[in-house]
């Protein structure tokens, strides 16, 4: 299974859920394909921001090699599921969606943790709260590989 995790400017949650998600795949021995994008495209080619890169450093998960990149609509092709953070990433990913096939991979993260109920992952750009983020991401990350491995 390949899995793309997609925020607003792929620098502080969706680079955490890549980290982390990509972790636990490697810990079931999975055989999952895990990167991560931004619907904006602004911080292309940046590092994820340094607090995000702190915190899964205290939880062991390295996301240092990471890059920012655009989330494309190609990505509908090279993926079959897509975690988005929050409502607005999943209007505008599902914006670029063609067709019923490309719009039932988008799903939103923390559905997994609770059903239905669309919650966000708060964005920590302007507030912080790293950590709460990170617990918020690894609970969800949890459930999908326990209901798809
Ligand atoms: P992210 O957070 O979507 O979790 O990566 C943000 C990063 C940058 C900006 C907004 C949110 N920004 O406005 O540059």
């Amino acid at each position: 299974m390949n899995v793309l995790a997609v925020c607003l400017g792929n620098i502080c949650r969706s680079p955490l859920a890549e980290g982390i998600l990509a972790a636990k795949v490697k810990e079931a021995n999975l055989d999952w394909h895990v990167d991560s994008a931004g619907t904006s495209g602004w911080h292309d080619g940046e590092k994820a921001d340094k607090r995000s890169i702190a915190v899964a450093k205290e939880r062991g998960v390295d996301i240092e090699y990471q890059r920012s990149r655009k989330f494309i609509v190609q990505d509908f092709d090279r993926f079959d599921l897509i975690l988005v953070m929050d409502s607005s990433n999943y209007q505008n990913v599902i914006n670029l969606a063609r067709n019923e096939s490309d719009r039932e991979k988008v799903k939103i993260l923390l559905n997994y943790t609770y059903p239905g109920q669309n919650r966000a992952v708060p964005d920590p750009y302007y507030e912080g709260g790293f950590g709460h983020v990170y617990d918020l991401i690894d609970t969800a990350c949890t459930k999908i590989i326990e209901l798809h491995a």
